[in-house]
């Protein structure tokens, strides 16, 4: 039987290291739905049109370390506002989702449109502050050049628009569990994830 975990929230809200884990302690497979939106926008900063590019995407195209940065974030965010190339991407994601051994997404719109009928849909938060602080240390133990100003501008731009869009905006299911990170440790976090999954796997039986 088919398992789905949807795990939503904003950016460096933890949603990504969560899932890993998640999908570690279970044996799930992990698929982190913003590489295709980053891998997009990577190719429309190379030049290329964004539905064209999404509809040619190879999943090898994940595998890209350079995806990580604060532009290719950006232009993740801009080309997921286009309803075409969202709906371009839907079906890699509902078939990776139906993975026999059970399936970790992270993401914005998991358990709202991908997988509304997933077993277990967690909503992953913290105040911007203290995402901007993460991704800021993230960012410069990876050499990068950014400050702390810059990188809660772009935190915050990106929320307005992935809250904001007309298709698919960031916002919980109505039957997502609520988990702030702001004043958690990542073990701590992850640790109250595992359980909510594990709870629900043994509701299902
Ligand atoms: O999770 P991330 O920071 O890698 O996502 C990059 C951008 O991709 C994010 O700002 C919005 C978009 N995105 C989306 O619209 N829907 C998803 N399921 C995942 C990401």
């Amino acid at each position: 039987m088919t398992f789905t975990v949807a795990i939503d929230g904003p950016a460096a809200a933890g949603k990504g290291t969560i899932s890993k884990a998640v999908a570690v302690h279970f044996g799930f497979a992990h698929l982190d739905t913003g590489l295709l939106y980053r891998a997009v926008g990577a190719k429309v900063l190379a030049g290329g049109a964004p539905a064209e590019m999404a509809r040619a995407l190879d999943p090898v195209d994940l595998e890209d370390y350079s995806l990580r940065t604060p532009a290719v974030a950006q232009a993740a965010s801009e080309v997921a506002v286009i309803p075409e190339v969202r709906s371009l991407l839907i079906d890699f994601q509902r078939k990776f989702a139906s993975r026999i051994e059970g399936a970790v997404l992270d993401g914005r719109d998991i358990g709202t449109v991908i997988c509304p009928d997933a077993h277990v849909k967690l909503f992953v938060t913290a105040s911007a502050e203290c995402r901007a602080d993460r991704r800021y240390k993230e960012l410069t133990g990876k050499g990068l050049d950014v400050t702390p100003e810059g990188v809660l501008a772009d935190v915050k731009e990106r929320d307005e628009r992935d809250r904001n869009r007309a298709t698919a905006p960031l916002v919980p299911a109505e039957d997502a569990i609520l988990l702030d990170t702001s004043d958690l440790t990542i073990e701590a976090a992850i640790a109250r994830a595992v359980g909510i999954v594990e709870a629900a796997k043994n509701a299902v039986g």
